[in-house]
């Protein structure tokens, strides 16, 4: 398996997360609660986690492309907007739906910059080796974050 595999996988879950924020007309507590949730545990613990720790970690010490490298800052930093969005929403000290909609605009281009213009040009500075060793790291981080908890918590929003 390819180390980008479970991150698209991830991918598809965070979108539909947005799919429901983007359809919800009204923010009540119980929304709040779970989006704080899912962004910081899915999101960013499991999902950024396994981008920064494992993946970036590595790609760091390569000689990749500037371009590449530049990608590879804006992707950060962006998760780093993400963790603050989240800070202020579990805080309430900023309007809760403004903040649903920051997060709303972040996330989807973000993730077509990782699938369509990241990932795959970087695993030429990765070997097989590496590649492998990666995916039995995420291991380790997907046993501290369930999928089926936050799977399912995204199907009953959604119903
Ligand atoms: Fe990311
Ligand atoms: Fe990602």
């Amino acid at each position: 398996m390819k180390p980008y595999g479970p991150l698209m996988v991830e991918h598809r879950l965070i979108e539909r997360m947005v799919g429901v924020l983007k359809k919800r007309k009204k923010i009540d507590d119980d929304l709040i609660k779970k989006t704080v949730d899912f962004f910081r545990n899915y999101a960013d613990n499991r999902h950024h986690g396994k981008e920064e720790k494992i993946l970036f970690k590595r790609l760091e010490k390569k000689d990749m492309t500037p371009g590449l490298k530049k990608i590879m800052k804006r992707l950060i930093k962006e998760h780093e907007q993400g963790r603050a969005i989240i800070k202020s929403l579990e805080k309430n000290d900023k309007d809760a739906k403004k903040l649903i909609k920051d997060l709303i605009k972040l996330y989807p281009p973000h993730i077509d910059t990782e699938d369509n213009d990241f990932f795959l040009p970087c695993m030429q500075y990765l070997s097989e080796k590496e590649q492998k060793k990666m995916v039995d790291e995420y291991k380790k981080v997907d046993k501290k974050y369930p999928e089926s908890k936050y799977r399912k918590m995204v199907e009953q929003l959604i119903k």
